[in-house]
């Protein structure tokens, strides 16, 4: 199927193309999941690309969940490149900041829930899944975003127990393409800055926007109050039996109300 929208490609090939040579952008009207078509692509061709679908019919989350979207009214894109950082913890929380200081520089209405949820006025408006494959030394990593951008049917958005958010409420008429336009360089900036300054950098950016920060949370088997993150990117969890840290692995954090 192809594309509905004007993406504006070129434009944003060169704009991208000026921070990584080479990169191609890539939009399709639609496909299962752009992160697992990047997967599949990466056994065969590495290349840096950005790949947008229109519509993803086997959108993924985090930890199997599935994500959710509806054409026009979602943003749903890839980035997939080979890198070799020396250290990658915190790389899901920079993404995230990266998107979110694109977004809402101001950083008011704009909040990060640990490791890597972007929540809008107290609601969620988008998420991101990392993932990667060996590719020699390095690996190639890729990084899926999705943001609402309209309000989707009920039922979709069903998947959002905490709550929707779109993307309109805080720019109204704003469409995905331009959304994609306003994240993308944000994105590879960060991601490809991350190789060689690690989370450093970013972890007082992740603080201002800390949503869990101070509250009680759960996270897997473990309760207690969010005391921000460590310089490694991880959660740092006061508990009755002292702090603890939490690595961005397999983690689902809930906030108590
Ligand atoms: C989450 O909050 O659980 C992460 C959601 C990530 C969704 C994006 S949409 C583009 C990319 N392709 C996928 O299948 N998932 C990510």
């Amino acid at each position: 199927m192809d594309p509905t929208l004007d993406w504006q490609t070129d434009k944003l090939a060169a704009r991208l193309g000026a921070l990584l040579p080479g990169l191609a952008v890539e939009v399709l009207g639609e496909t299962g999941s752009t992160n697992s078509l990047l997967a599949e692509r990466a056994r065969s061709e590495a290349r840096p690309v950005l790949l947008v679908a229109e519509h993803q019919s086997g959108g993924r989350g985090r930890m199997g969940r599935s994500w959710v979207s509806a054409p026009g009214s979602s943003l749903t894109f890839s980035l997939g490149l080979p890198l070799a950082p020396a250290d990658w913890s915190g790389l899901s929380l920079a993404v995230g900041c990266a998107l979110a200081d694109a977004l809402e520089p101001a950083g008011t209405r704009l909040q990060l829930k640990w490791p890597n949820d972007l929540w809008l006025d107290g609601r969620k408006l988008g998420g991101i899944l990392i993932e990667s494959q060996p590719l020699g030394p390095e690996r190639y990593l890729i990084v899926g975003v999705g943001l609402n951008i309209r309000v989707i049917s009920t039922a979709d958005a069903s998947q959002f127990g905490s709550g929707f958010a779109a993307l309109n409420e805080l720019e109204p008429g704003i469409e995905a393409p331009s959304a994609l336009a306003r994240v993308a360089p944000a994105l590879l900036g960060a991601v490809l800055d991350f190789g060689s300054e690690r989370f450093t950098p970013w972890q007082q950016r992740f603080e201002r926007r800390d949503l869990t920060r101070g509250r009680k949370v759960t996270a897997g088997e473990l309760q207690g109050v969010a005391r921000g993150v460590s310089a490694a990117g991880e959660l740092m969890l006061q508990t009755d039996a002292g702090m603890r840290s939490i690595a961005s692995g397999e983690v689902s954090l809930r906030m108590e109300s």
